[in-house]
């Protein structure tokens, strides 16, 4: 699917001039801009979307997680918009975690650090394998925005073996690549010949796969016209009794959350 072109172009050092206003969004979009990073637009309103809905579900409660992982991070936004939207609380620390760090990780560590002081003290970047993802110790919240094939299945390893949280949102779906048991996989081809789509037959099994584990498991999507891969899996170790199953089943019950709305320029670009 192609993305509207409203957000299909890149942002540029010059759109910070559409974030003049004193909230917490036109702040971190001026930050990110700032960066001079060549990304495309609709990766800061996704990243935006993805932290707020994190920081509504961990943050709006007592005991918000100390630590968050945010596996195969890229350049890292996510990280820097959660931290930004938790600058009241002493939480979390977070490690962005990827096998390789581009340039534009450094770009952001540098406008955010100027743009709000105090956050590069609780930011580390770890170039490391997803594989090596060490979450135990409780107060963990493992994220993963766009991981690719099995590499969703990796950090939901992660989160399960550490005993942390996990927010999830699959890309690249493959029967080829996805790190799953034979059974998961052979229960996820038959959804699609039975006319599933591939996406809900193989993230069908990864819920299936976190509820056995013990997790509670609540799927949700990003905006369609930002992202067309845009579940999102949210699970938390839970207390109901495991299950076996590789029923697939219907995951999906909140709303999309409304996104900010994107500067009246933009729509001029299209
Ligand atoms: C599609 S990008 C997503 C980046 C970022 N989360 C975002 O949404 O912009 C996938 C990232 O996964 C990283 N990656 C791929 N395989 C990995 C692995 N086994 N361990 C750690 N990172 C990996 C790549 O280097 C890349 O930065």
């Amino acid at each position: 699917m192609r993305m509207p072109r409203l957000v299909s172009k890149k942002l540029q050092a010059s759109d910070a001039r559409h974030f003049v206003g004193n909230t917490m969004f036109d702040r971190c979009a001026r930050a990110t801009c700032a960066a001079g990073v060549n990304m495309p637009k609709k990766e800061l309103l996704e990243n935006w979307t993805l932290a707020s809905m994190i920081h509504d579900r961990h943050w709006r409660g007592t005991a918000p997680p100390a630590r968050v992982v945010d596996v195969a991070s890229g350049h890292g936004l996510l990280g820097w918009f959660l931290l930004a939207l938790c600058s009241a609380s002493q939480r979390p620390a977070v490690f962005a975690v990827d096998r390789r760090m581009p340039d534009s990780a450094a770009a952001l560590r540098d406008s955010f650090g100027e743009a709000f002081p105090a956050l590069p003290a609780r930011h580390r970047y770890v170039v490391a394998d997803a594989a090596d993802v060490d979450a135990r110790g409780g107060d963990t919240l493992v994220l993963a925005l766009h991981a690719c094939g099995g590499l969703s299945d990796l950090v939901i390893d992660a989160a399960v073996g550490g005993g942390a949280s996990l927010c999830l949102v699959p890309c690249c779906h493959s029967l080829k690549t996805a790190k799953m048991a034979p059974e998961r996989l052979a229960a996820a081809r038959r959804a699609v010949d039975g006319g599933a789509g591939l996406d809900d037959a193989l993230d069908g099994q990864r819920v299936a796969y976190l509820e056995e584990r013990g997790m509670v498991v609540d799927a949700t999507k990003l905006p369609e016209d930002i992202t067309p891969k845009n579940t999102v899996l949210f699970a938390a170790p839970g207390v109901a009794a495991p299950r076996s199953r590789t029923t697939a089943v219907p995951i999906f019950g909140a709303a999309p959350r409304a996104l900010p709305r994107p500067p009246s320029a933009w729509r001029s670009l299209t």
